[in-house]
């Protein structure tokens, strides 16, 4: 059945959600995100000094397969670490997530949410109701149609929005007076600017309400090899990646961008601790993309992505900024990764 769209326009202010529809068994809602126009970015980006583009323009389909398979690589232990630490404490979790509703930030970690419903489940603390937030509708709607049915008591609701904007839950019944906790897994936190990260925080802090809850993941500092190991692995598929944007660029954009003259960096920068990523150009060359010629100096590099890694301190202390107050925490044996609970601090 095709979803029906509402019209109502973006705007700055919280938008309040209008209902879309209902597809197998899901209430769909859509704030209308507005997506990038991904020519200008480019462009825009690759004309600044030093060159820069948003780690989003990677996750075109081919990215976003080539991502689930970094996730499989045995040096890029977030992933599996992250469900580990979910499936041991899931018990204690769920203490947290009683009678609440669960609100996710990117939906569609299944894995993820999955290990953390059957916890709840197996705690005999079923969860009322699920919320998957989502800037990509058809993926969002999939990932909750599934739950919705493996899941049957489980009342679902899908909201595709921007979720670094500011935004509500809709007035419904099945949320209406219950305690609310976000879900942010995946480190993605670390992605972010620790500015943007602290004005994300204060975002989830408003939706949940004083009392409520986030439950996030997050890397930990560590060695330096370790780090590095994990963004650049041995078979070569964080560097299928990170060059993948350049494909995009020349599928998309008519381009001509040479694929063998790039290469893709990893570095960990100890001092700020961060993995910083880029694609460095090998030789001095230039290339059309569309009408605009772009010429890159022999090792000048592009950056893709920052992953920030914190300590259980640190982390803690960001999230005080945003009036999170991290109450449990739970961490690997090796101290790879990890998973917080924070409670919002009342205005
Ligand atoms: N969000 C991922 C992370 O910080 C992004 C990522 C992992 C990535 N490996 C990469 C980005 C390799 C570019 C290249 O963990």
């Amino acid at each position: 059945m095709p979803v029906m769209l509402d019209s109502a326009l973006p705007s700055d202010q919280p938008s309040p959600a209008t209902q879309s529809g209902e597809v197998g068994g899901v209430q769909v809602f859509d704030l209308h995100p507005v997506e990038e126009d991904f020519r200008e970015t480019i462009l825009t980006c690759l004309q600044q000094q030093p060159k820069a583009v948003p780690a989003k323009c990677l996750y075109d389909k081919r990215g976003a397969e080539l991502f689930v398979k970094i996730t499989q690589q045995p040096e890029y232990y977030p992933t599996r670490t992250e469900l580990k630490i979910l499936a041991e404490h899931g018990a204690e979790i769920a203490t947290h997530l009683a009678d609440g509703v669960l609100v996710e930030y990117g939906s569609g970690s299944s894995k993820k949410i999955g290990t953390l419903l059957d916890a709840v489940t197996k705690a005999q603390r079923p969860l009322p109701a699920y919320v998957g937030l989502d800037i990509s509708q058809q993926h969002l709607v999939e990932s909750c149609e599934a739950l919705a049915s493996q899941y049957p008591g489980l009342a679902t609701v899908a909201i595709c929005a921007d979720y670094t904007q500011p935004l509500s839950l809709p007035e419904i019944s099945a949320l209406r007076g219950k305690s609310k906790t976000a879900f942010f897994p995946g480190s993605t936190i670390g992605n972010l600017q620790p500015d943007e990260a602290v004005a994300f925080l204060d975002n989830v802090a408003q939706l949940v309400g004083p009392g409520g809850g986030l439950l996030i993941g997050v890397d930990l500092q560590k060695e330096k090899a370790i780090l590095e190991a994990a963004y650049d692995d041995a078979a070569g598929v964080s560097a299928d990646f990170a060059l993948n944007l350049l494909h995009r660029i020349n599928g998309e954009l008519g381009a001509n961008l040479d694929l063998e003259q790039f290469r893709y960096r990893a570095f960990y920068n100890e001092a700020v601790g961060r993995i910083e990523m880029y694609i460095e150009s090998l030789v001095e060359q230039s290339a059309s993309v569309g009408d605009v010629m772009i010429s890159f100096e022999a090792g000048e590099r592009l950056l893709t992505e920052h992953s920030y890694k914190y300590s259980p301190d640190g982390f803690a202390a960001l999230a005080d900024r945003a009036g999170f107050e991290m109450t449990s925490s739970w961490v690997d044996a090796e101290q790879l990764f990890l998973v917080a609970y924070l409670v919002a601090r009342g205005q």
